[in-house]
């Protein structure tokens, strides 16, 4: 039998891929590369160009493969494009992800591993969230993913789907072969090195007079090799017929922006340079993870929780891999 991971071809996907194969499972991977890179998959892996709302495709795959699970990690993830198109966001992320799952469940495939986020909680009424924290996305890209959710619980009432949805918070760092490679770039870590490498002249601090101790927005990053371990144990919890659950993965803690940039000087040697701009709006001053039903329910511990750790294997890829991918 084997695991289909769709989007496995992008940033977070990939290091799934690796992480699925060294546990010796088998793994096809179905992905548009609208966004992934078809390098960020070995070519030994089973893989298929192709949209997750093509049913005949996904039946095909599904058959010739003998699919037991999937861990269901395409989508559209820009927040501010979100909010400009966000026809492209509900088609994408929820109407297509409908799409697949027809397919799944049609073909008897009741094992889902799904990408959520923590941009469905909206801003937040209380640090850390846990997952009973009320849901109210701020963007059209929060809501796309929350309606999954949302469907994911009455498809488990109406056609026994068993999920595990994994809200993730701050993704970063890299692994060996898979690093961070989205076009455009939105995210800090990243940026922060871009700027290290001299192809930026400077990374923004978008605010700095928000309630915390150096007046910059705090985040919870969380490695992406963590990441992908939490959904190699979401599978274990599913087939020794674990309920289905929804779960945050962030590590609790929790870095300002100028402690991301410092950490980054450190690693990098360089002198990054940083001015600070406006607040974004709609951007909460501490958005940090309550992550132990992770570790009680899944028995999950991160291993790269801290900062520098994150950052120098970003770095690693980054040094090795100046223009990502291409
Ligand atoms: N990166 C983060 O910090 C973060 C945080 C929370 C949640 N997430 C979620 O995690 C998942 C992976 O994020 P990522 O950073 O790896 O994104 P990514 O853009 O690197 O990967 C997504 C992949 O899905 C593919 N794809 C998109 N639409 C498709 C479709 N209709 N059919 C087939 N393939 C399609 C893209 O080509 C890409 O390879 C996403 O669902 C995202 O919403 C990411």
């Amino acid at each position: 039998m084997a695991i289909l991971v769709t989007g496995g071809a992008g940033y977070i996907g990939s290091v799934a891929v690796e992480d699925l194969r060294a546990q010796n499972e088998t793994v096809v991977v179905l992905d548009n590369l609208v966004y992934g890179h078809r390098k960020a998959v070995d070519s030994s892996v089973a893989f298929y160009e192709g949209d997750i709302g093509d049913a005949s495709l996904v039946e095909k795959i599904i058959k010739q493969h003998n699919i037991e699970a999937c861990m269901h990690f395409s989508a559209f993830a820009f927040v501010g494009e979100s909010v400009e198109k966000p026809q492209i966001y509900y088609e994408n992320n929820f109407v297509q992800t409908l799409k697949l799952l027809d397919v799944l469940i049609e073909n008897n495939v009741k094992k889902f591993i799904f990408s959520s986020t923590c941009a469905t909680y909206g801003e937040p009424q209380y640090v850390p969230i846990d997952e009973k924290h009320p849901q109210f996305p701020t963007s059209p890209y929060g809501w796309s993913k929350f309606m999954v959710e949302r469907a994911l619980v009455d498809y488990d009432a109406a056609y026994n789907l068993k999920y595990v949805a994994l809200r993730y918070f701050n993704a970063c760092g890299a692994s060996e072969a898979c690093g961070e490679d989205h076009h455009p770039e939105t995210h800090l870590i990243p940026l922060v090195l871009f700027t290290a490498q001299g192809r930026r002249d400077s990374i923004a601090i978008f605010g700095d007079d928000y309630p915390t101790p150096d007046g910059t927005a705090i985040r919870d990053y969380i490695h992406i090799s963590d990441l992908s371990q939490a959904h190699l144990l979401a599978l274990k919890h599913l087939r020794v017929g674990g309920a289905s659950e929804f779960i945050n993965l962030g590590n609790g803690g929790g870095y300002s922006v100028k402690e991301v940039i410092e950490a980054a000087r450190k690693i990098t040697g360089a002198d990054i340079k940083a001015t600070v701009a406006p607040r974004r709006a709609g951007d909460p001053s501490r958005l940090v993870a309550d992550a132990k039903k992770a570790r009680e329910v899944l028995g999950w511990n991160p291993q790269y929780p801290e900062i520098e750790r994150i950052i120098e294997s970003a770095w690693t890829w980054h040094s090795l891999n100046p223009n990502g991918y291409e």
